[in-house]
C-alpha cells in the first residue's frame, strides 16, 4: 500500500476514486452536437474547479464523454505541486498527440496548476496542446475553444483578484449523491518555501458566504447529506459586503485605524462554519485545509458547539522540527503545532480525528530534525496521513534560496520511515475504536461485497457493515467489532 501513499497529488483526504487516479467526467446526453472530455489530477479543489468548468461547458453547446476518443474537445485539469505530478500530465500528452494522429480535428486543452505555471512554454513544448487555461479562466473557455477552432492557439493565465466562479452551479461531476464539495476560497497568500500553489491560484479571495450556504442549501434539498468547505488555509477565510474592509481587516488594523465597521457585514471562517450547520442537523459538515498557524479555538467551539460538523481536522505540519518548519515559512514552531493539538483534544476530544501533511527531506534537513518529526508524530498519534518527499519547484522561494542537498535515496529513506511509523499509529487509532459506537453516514455499497455497506464516521474513518435496510445517503449507527489501519468493521445496532 504504501507506494499508493506516496504518489498521490492530492490535498484532501476526503476522496472515494482510488488515489492514484485521475477523475473521469461522466457521460451526459443531453443531444449536443460537441463532446467534452475532462481529466482532472491533484487536489479536491481542482475536482472542484473541473465542476464549474463542465458547468460553463455544458451551458456552451457540449456534452461530456467519458472517453477521450469520442470526445471534440479533451480538457486535462492539472497539477503542479510535486514534479511526478507534472510528469503524469507529459506521459498523458504523449497518448494524446497518438490521438490527434487519427483524428486530426480533437481540440486538447490543459487547464489549472501546470497550465499556471507553464503558460506559453507549456504551447512551445507541447504542440498538441490547443489551449491553455489557469485558474481564473475558466469563463473564457468558450471564446479559448472558438480560438482553436479557428486554427490559432487560445491561452489564458490571467490570475484574478477577486475570481470565485460564485455564481456558477457547479455540475457534480464523480458523485456519490451523498457528499460534495464547495470551493470556499481561492488562492493562497502563504509562501511556503517548497510551495508553487500561491504562484499557480494567485492571492487569496474569499467567496460570499450567502453564494456558499445557498449552494450548501441546494445540495441538501437534492439529497445530498454531507459537504466539505475547501480552501488552501481555510482558516483565513474573511468576507467583507465592502470589499475595502478585508484588506484592513486582514492586517488587523481596524481596531487600532479605528475603523467605523456599522453596517458592513463581516464573515470569518468559524461564522460561516456555523451558516452551513445551522441549514440542517442532518447535513454533516466538514472542512479543509487547516492552517495550524491561523486555526483559531473560535473554531474549535464552533466544532464542538454542533454535532453535523464533522469532529475531524486535518492539520498540516510539514516537519515536526522548529529549525526547518523555520526555513519552509510555515509560521509556527514545532510547540506552536503540540500545542494546537493540545486545544483540538481539549475542546473536541480526544477522539477528535486528526490528520497530517509531511514533507520528508527538505533542504538541509539533518538526521536529527527528521528525528524530529517521527516524535512528533508519537506525540499527536495522527489518525491518518498524506507524506511525501520533498520535491524541488522551479521559482518558489526554497528553488531560489536553499539547497535541495538531501539525495533522492535519503529522502525516501526517511519517507519510508516516516509511512511505517504511521501505519502502526492508524492501526493503534483504530483499534481504540473497536467496541466503540459511532454514527455512520452511507456513502454507498462495500467495494468487496454488495452485502455490506461504505460509510465514514464524524472523525472520517472508513466504517464496513451489514446492509440491512439502509440506503445511502442515511445515518447507522454501528459498533466496530474490529478494524485494520485502513478501515473499521463493525455490525448495525
Ligand atoms: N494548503 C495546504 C497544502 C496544500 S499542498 C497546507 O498548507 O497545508 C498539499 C501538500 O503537498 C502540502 O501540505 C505538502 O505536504 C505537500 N507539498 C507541497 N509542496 C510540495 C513539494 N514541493 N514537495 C513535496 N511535497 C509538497
Ligand atoms: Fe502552499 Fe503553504 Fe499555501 Fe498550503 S498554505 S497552499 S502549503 S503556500
Ligand atoms: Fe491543487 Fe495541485 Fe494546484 S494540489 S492547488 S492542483 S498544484
Amino acid at each position: 500500500m504504501t507506494n499508493i501513499i506516496t504518489d498521490i497529488d492530492i490535498i484532501s483526504p476526503n476522496t472515494e476514486t482510488p488515489l492514484d487516479a485521475p477523475r473521469i467526467t461522466p457521460d451526459s446526453n443531453t443531444g449536443k452536437s460537441r463532446k467534452i472530455y475532462i481529466e482532472s489530477y491533484g487536489c479536491q479543489m481542482n475536482f472542484a474547479d473541473s465542476e464549474i468548468v463542465a458547468s460553463i461547458m455544458l451551458e456552451n453547446g457540449f456534452d461530456t464523454t467519458t472517453t477521450a476518443e469520442d470526445a471534440d474537445l479533451v480538457l486535462l485539469n492539472t497539477c503542479a505541486i510535486r514534479d511526478n505530478a507534472e510528469q503524469k500530465i507529459r506521459n498523458r500528452l504523449v497518448h494524446l498527440t497518438a490521438l490527434k494522429a487519427k483524428k486530426p480535428n480533437i481540440k486538447v486543452g490543459v487547464l489549472g496548476c501546470m497550465a499556471e505555471r507553464l503558460k506559453t512554454k507549456l504551447l512551445e513544448e507541447e504542440k498538441v496542446v490547443d489551449i491553455v487555461a489557469g485558474p481564473d479562466a475558466y469563463r473564457d473557455l468558450p471564446s479559448l475553444v472558438g480560438e482553436a477552432e479557428d486554427g490559432e492557439k487560445g491561452i489564458n493565465v490571467f490570475l484574478s483578484r477577486d475570481e470565485t466562479y460564485a455564481d456558477i452551479s457547479p455540475v457534480r461531476l464523480n458523485s456519490n449523491g451523498v457528499s460534495a464539495f464547495i470551493s470556499i476560497m481561492r488562492g493562497c497568500d502563504n509562501m511556503c518555501s517548497f510551495c508553487v500553489v500561491p504562484f499557480t491560484r494567485g492571492r487569496e479571495r474569499s467567496r460570499d458566504p450567502h453564494s456558499i450556504v445557498a449552494e450548501a442549501q441546494d445540495m441538501f434539498d437534492k439529497g445530498y447529506r454531507e459537504v466539505t468547505l475547501l480552501g488552501q488555509n481555510v482558516d483565513s477565510y474573511l468576507w467583507s459586503s465592502n470589499p475595502d474592509v478585508i484588506s484592513i481587516l486582514a492586517e488587523k488594523k481596524a481596531v487600532k485605524k479605528g475603523v467605523d465597521l456599522t453596517g458592513i457585514e463581516v464573515v470569518n471562517f468559524a461564522q460561516l462554519l456555523e451558516k452551513v450547520a445551522l441549514i440542517h442537523p442532518d447535513l454533516r459538515v466538514r472542512f479543509s485545509t487547516s492552517h495550524p498557524k491561523d486555526m483559531t479555538d473560535d473554531v474549535l467551539y464552533t466544532m464542538a458547539k454542533y454535532e453535523n460538523i464533522c469532529n475531524y481536522i486535518h492539520l498540516p505540519a510539514q516537519s515536526g522540527n522548529s529549525r526547518v518548519l523555520e526555513l519552509m515559512n510555515r509560521g509556527y514552531t514545532r510547540e506552536w503545532y503540540l500545542q494546537r493539538i493540545t486545544k483540538i483534544r481539549e475542546i473536541l476530544g480526544e477522539d477528535c480525528g486528526i490528520s497530517m501533511d509531511l514533507i520528508a527531506g527538505f533542504c538541509t534537513e539533518t538526521e536529527a530534525e527528521h528525528q524530529d518529526t517521527l516524535s512528533l508524530m508519537e506525540a499527536v498519534k495522527y489518525d491518518f496521513g498524506y507524506m511525501f518527499y520533498y520535491s524541488e519547484r522551479p521559482n518558489t522561494p526554497a528553488h531560489k534560496n536553499l539547497q535541495d542537498d538531501v539525495s533522492l535515496e535519503i529522502k525516501k529513506r526517511r519517507l519510508q520511515e516516516i509511512i511505517n511509523l504511521q501505519q502502526n499509529h492508524s492501526l493503534q487509532r483504530n483499534q481504540q475504536d473497536v467496541g466503540k459506537t459511532f454514527k455512520v453516514l452511507v456513502e454507498g455499497e462495500s467495494k468487496r461485497s454488495a452485502d455490506y455497506l461504505m460509510g465514514r464516521n464524524s472523525q472520517n474513518k472508513v466504517v464496513i457493515f451489514p446492509k440491512g435496510n439502509l440506503q445511502k445517503g442515511q445515518y447507522a449507527h454501528v459498533k466496530v467489532h474490529s478494524c485494520s489501519a485502513a478501515t473499521l468493521l463493525g455490525d448495525l445496532v
